[in-house]
């Protein structure tokens, strides 16, 4: 079987750091074209040093990290240090990364690749704010109609907000990109905490593979044993929820969860409930269907999943 052809914009994070190397460690079923950062969970340039700290543990120098947009595309930015620690990857030190940052910027990067392999050949994985795949979009509107598809982390409805109680951090941080990308007529599928916030880490979980005792485990065990304190302080306990990695783990294994295909429209206006994600899930309007809004998974077949793959790494 052919891979299928990736581009991952990322904001790293703690959870995006799971998502990539589970990306990583299916080359027979992914080729990671190249990952593009984004700033979001943390400013721009330690997403990036994140990004390829993650790619020189997984030893693959070779994947191009592009630095994309520091900013959001009409706001100021909103980063979340209080969830994934100053560095965006607290829970586990690694040294500093080797490898350079690639020459082109992100942006140009999407545009390049989309236009590049063969029309409907590429999925882009989106697990941060959507300022890098708008700005694509903006400055080449031709790529919608090439892309194979985009699955992205975002948004939220009957779990409602995280970072305001109307509002996910990814699609609130840049609510004006979101809503480009959901109005862009490329087939979406959204991964909201409707969903991720099933996909809890157990400590039974983390304790399992801690036994497995890589390099890559024994940072994944960090992380997530920093990065789950915040929610479990929050939602009492239940555990971390592993947002970013539903998207890859749809990509290899998408029966393992279900949705709807429907209506999701993106406020902007309104500071009250600026970044809400508006879904029509009992298509109470006549708003055409423009996302697969994903509100259910196999929480242990997606567990078994992380455990196989990451163990290979
Ligand atoms: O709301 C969760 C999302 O925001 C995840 O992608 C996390 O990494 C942060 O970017
Ligand atoms: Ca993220």
């Amino acid at each position: 079987m052919t891979p299928r052809k990736i581009l991952i914009d990322t904001d790293p994070g703690q959870d995006d750091a799971v998502a990539i190397l589970l990306a990583l460690a299916a080359p027979e079923e992914l080729e990671v074209l190249a990952i593009t950062v984004v700033a979001g969970n943390v400013p721009l340039e330690k997403t990036s040093r994140n990004a390829r700290v993650i790619c020189e543990l997984a030893g693959r120098r070779d994947v191009p990290v592009h630095e994309g947009c520091a900013a959001p595309l009409e706001r100021p930015l909103v980063t979340a240090e209080h969830v994934h620690g100053k560095s965006g990857l607290d829970g586990h030190d690694l040294p500093e990364p080797t490898m350079p940052v690639a020459d082109l910027h992100a942006v140009e990067a999407i545009i390049h690749h989309i236009r590049r392999e063969p029309r409907g050949s590429v999925t882009l994985c989106a697990l941060g704010p959507l300022t890098n795949v708008a700005s694509a979009l903006l400055k080449a509107p031709e790529i919608a109609e090439r892309l194979g598809g985009i699955v992205l982390m975002g948004g939220a409805y009957f779990e409602v907000g995280n970072v305001t109680p109307a509002a996910e951090f990814n699609i609130y941080v840049d609510p004006e990109a979101a809503k480009i990308v959901l109005k862009s007529g490329i087939e979406i599928t959204m991964m909201p905490l409707d969903v991720t916030h099933k996909a809890l880490i157990t400590r039974d979980w983390l304790d399992g593979i801690s036994t497995l005792d890589t390099p890559a485990i024994r940072a994944v065990c960090g992380w997530l044993d920093f990065y789950e304190r915040f929610d479990m302080e929050k939602y009492g306990g239940k555990g971390g929820p592993l947002h970013d990695p539903c998207v890859i783990a749809w990509l290899l294994r998408p029966e393992l969860f279900s949705g709807r295909h429907v209506n999701v429209e993106i406020e902007t206006q309104s500071e009250l409930t600026r970044g809400m994600t508006v879904a029509d899930w009992w298509r109470v309007t006549d708003r055409a269907a423009n996302a697969t809004f994903i509100g259910d998974l196999d929480a242990d077949g997606f567990f078994d999943l992380l455990t196989e793959r990451l163990a290979a790494l």
